[in-house]
């Protein structure tokens, strides 16, 4: 085992009030939550991320805080939160939640205080101009639902910045007491026992706004200050944050270990998330060999945390133009599936077309690449969107536990819910669900299971290193290693659809024993690795050798 939790962790991300709800009122909650902990322990994550927990008008599903130090009363109280750290610690798993501190709702009392009067206290917790900015109409991150990021505010009688929706005004960080609050919101919840934080927006939460800049400074030691601040609280607390940046700015956001100190722990690979798309659709895994050579290096303890899918878009917009139209193509023909001039509003099941072999396939990629893999509530039993939901709620659909009404989510009536289920067709409740895929051995669920486990099993895939071996491979085919003091993994992963012989031979003196340890079917024994097989949109994870400590 490695000596950083966070590296050989399976994170598991969920909304609570989409998750199950407890008290039949239509929206989930806490205590729904700790029921169903039994459930994620025997899947086998180790830590949760829950999306913002915090009191909020809900205009950008909790991305939009009027209160940081309690959790929203639909959810349940601090004390049901309490109870839920100590039943998580209980069944080995951690829990980290949403920092959302680059903004707050405008129905914050702070913002409410700071527009009422210039001389409000919090009157510069906010970013204000007196007159028009001539940035007026750049840099928004919803194109086509945004239109500004500067609003004139009739009763503070300025305008305000807003990077995101206009009812998400930006705190100001050049004000110390607003990092100081921030401190103190950290100190808060690692007080009460959270595991870490997933930090929202980090790359705007650096930005030293000035009106006109469009180009603001980015204030970096903030980063380092808030590791200083969170490691001396609580050792073992992460951050695991939110960059989507280009590569060549990543190393900063990690910061290294000598001159610039430690900044985040983690960051989601964003990068890898596109290339992977990109690969999957030409059925080709040339971009992700592209990304694991382009991967910047990270300093001791750095980690990527890998995903499929998240609870946004799928954002494709650091491919070329030309890349986009191929992933679009294959997982977004239709206008209504995308979304922000960039992305796909889409579950990834049906982005597959429910084709079980890709998606074994596309997840055994993603578990077996460096880094930490993330899962989203549902793709364990491969849920599918509603794309009659407005923008990104085609995806935040509850959770499909049984074949009860409201797929056993909550015994509310269906006009009361959250959002509504999946009632029916191919990814309905009565199709896709728990209680069905519990049962059988031979379900996605049951897949998942297994292959966490064998993850598990290998901790070199999280902390040691990932290399592509790179030696001539049949069309289609990713053939790369981990390795680490628990010894050495090989993987082989089929894009494309042929049956496939794979000459491995330069593996042969390595390998003390080889053995399959996950494959989507049973193959001829390893032999000399000389003619390793493997079918079309098959995938291998073989254990090549034990290290001392595996
Ligand atoms: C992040 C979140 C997104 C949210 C936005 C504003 O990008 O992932 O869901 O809308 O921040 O807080």
């Amino acid at each position: 085992m490695g000596d950083r939790w966070y590296q050989e962790a399976v994170v598991y991300c969920l909304d609570i009030d989409t998750f199950a709800d407890s008290n039949a009122d239509g929206v989930g909650d806490i205590p729904g939550l700790i029921s169903r902990l039994d459930y994620l322990a025997r899947l086998g994550v180790t830590c949760l991320w829950l999306h913002p927990i915090h009191p909020s008008p809900n205009k950008d599903d909790g991305y939009d805080v009027t209160d940081f130090y309690n959790v929203d009363p639909r959810f349940g109280t601090l004390g049901d939160f309490a109870e839920l750290l100590h039943q998580a610690s209980n069944r080995g798993i951690r829990v980290i939640i949403d920092l959302v501190v680059n903004h707050t709702s405008d129905q914050h009392p702070w913002f409410v205080s700071a527009r009422s009067s210039p001389d409000s206290p919090y009157r510069d917790w906010y970013v204000w101009a007196d007159h028009e900015p001539t940035d007026r109409h750049q840099g928004m991150v919803f194109p086509g639902e945004q239109h500004e990021t500067w609003t004139y505010d009739r009763t503070a009688k300025a305008w305000f910045y807003h990077r995101f929706y206009k009812y998400q005004p930006d705190l100001n960080f050049h004000n110390p007491e607003v990092r100081a609050e921030i401190k103190k919101i950290i100190s808060f919840w690692l007080q009460l026992g959270v595991a870490g934080f997933r930090m929202d927006a980090v790359p705007f939460i650096i930005e030293l706004t000035e009106p006109g800049h469009p180009e603001s400074p980015k204030d970096f030691d903030y980063l380092t200050e808030l590791r200083q601040h969170v490691q001396w609280r609580r050792g073992d607390a992460v951050l695991l944050a939110e960059a989507n940046v280009e590569p060549d700015e990543l190393p900063q956001f990690f910061g290294d270990n000598a001159g610039s100190g430690n900044r985040l722990h983690m960051l989601f690979d964003f990068m890898l998330n596109g290339r992977l798309m990109l690969a999957l659709a030409r059925q080709d895994p040339e971009p992700v060999i592209e990304a694991l050579r382009d991967t910047p290096k990270l300093p001791e303890g750095g980690q990527w945390a890998t995903f499929l899918r998240n609870h946004d878009e799928i954002d494709l917009s650091r491919l070329t133009a030309e890349q986009r139209e191929q992933v679009y193509a294959q997982f977004g023909p239709e206008e209504h599936m995308r979304i922000y001039e960039r992305g796909i509003r889409r579950r990834f099941a049906p982005m597959l077309d429910n084709d079980r072999r890709r998606i074994e396939l596309a997840y055994s990629l993603q578990f077996s690449l460096r880094g930490t893999p993330v899962l989203r509530y549902g793709e364990e039993i491969g849920m599918g969107e509603n794309l009659d939901l407005h923008g990104r709620e085609a995806i935040r659909t509850p959770m499909q536990w049984s074949y009860q009404p409201n797929a056993g989510f909550s015994a509310a009536e269906a006009e009361k819910l959250v959002r509504p289920v999946i009632e029916s067709g191919e990814y309905g409740y009565p199709t896709v669900n728990v209680t069905a895929q519990r049962k059988d051995r031979n379900s996605l669920l049951s897949w998942f299971e297994r292959m966490i486990r064998t993850l598990r099993e290998a901790p070199e895939i999280g902390s040691g290193s990932t290399t592509h071996i790179d030696v001539p491979m049949p069309a289609g085919v990713l053939a790369h290693r981990a390795d680490g003091a628990t010894g050495t993994m090989v993987f082989l992963h089929n894009l494309g659809t042929e049956d496939a012989v794979v000459d491995l031979g330069l593996l042969a003196d390595e390998a003390e024993l080889p053995i399959d340890v996950l494959t989507d079917r049973s193959y001829r024994e390893l032999g000399k690795m000389d003619a390793v097989q493997i079918n079309g949109y098959g995938y291998r994870w073989i254990r090549l050798r034990r290290g001392p400590l595996g």
